[in-house]
């Protein structure tokens, strides 16, 4: 089982990089999750603000390029890849090989962003290549808004990333105004399957919702 976890950091000049606010918790849940039932994990993982399982293979990156260049290796000889890191989009079109300066004569610095490849995407494409049988797993940090709720936007992230199953969290501030799943240790998904099955519901700590997933998972591979 491969997983992917953690943010990815695109560097801007050696001290400075875009990054975002995953944790890494709730991938290394599913590794952990995953190696109690009985599994082989490699756990590739970017930033993490906790530490990675010792009995994974472990394989750290930090750019959304170096991921995907470890991911499609990966992948070549797995039966489940579960993608939970939270990649960046997109990285800064050019990386200054020193500091960047604070000049007050200059005008304001503007950062050109290129687009990052959809490692998701480049994994589903690589298993229809390579005819394996293997089952992919997508994570959504979804949020609504006025015109479609968080539900709607991840059935159709679902169908355009071709993953077999993808587990859907909301993120932003709940009720108490305070982030409801970045860095906090519990967690509430729905798992949408592209099958049409479920969806199943899981909540309680990052584990339970790993325990969850793999139960799925398990579940699809017949080995339950
Ligand atoms: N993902 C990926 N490569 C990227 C971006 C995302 O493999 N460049 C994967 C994530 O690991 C996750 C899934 O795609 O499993 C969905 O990530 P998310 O950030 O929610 O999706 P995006 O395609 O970036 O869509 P959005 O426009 O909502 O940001």
């Amino acid at each position: 089982v491969v997983i992917t976890a953690g943010g990815t950091r695109e560097p801007l000049d050696p001290v400075r990089f875009l990054g975002n606010k995953s944790s890494g918790k709730q991938g290394v849940a599913l590794a952990e999750a995953a190696l109690a039932a009985g599994a082989e994990v490699i756990l590739i993982h970017a930033h993490m603000d906790v530490a990675p399982p010792s009995n994974a293979k472990l394989h750290s990156v930090d750019t959304a390029l170096e991921l995907r260049a470890a991911t499609l290796s990966a992948a070549a000889g797995a039966d489940v890849v579960i993608m939970a890191a939270a990649v960046a989009d997109f990285r800064p079109s050019t990386v200054s090989t020193g500091k960047i300066k604070k000049r007050d004569d200059a005008a304001d610095p503007v950062i050109k962003l290129v687009r990052n490849p959809d490692i998701l995407v480049e994994v589903v494409a690589h298993r229809a290549a390579q005819n394996l049988s293997q089952l992919i797993v997508g994570f959504a940090a979804e949020t609504g808004d006025d015109e479609h709720d968080a539900r709607s936007y991840a059935e159709a992230k679902l169908a355009r990333k071709g993953c077999d199953l993808l587990v859907v969290n909301e993120v932003g501030p709940g009720e108490t105004g305070q982030e409801k799943v970045f860095g906090r240790d519990g967690n509430q998904v729905e798992i949408l399957a592209r099958d049409g099955a479920g969806p199943v519901q899981a909540s309680g700590s990052k584990r339970q919702v790993a325990d969850a997933v793999v139960r799925v998972v398990a579940e699809r591979l017949g080995t339950t």
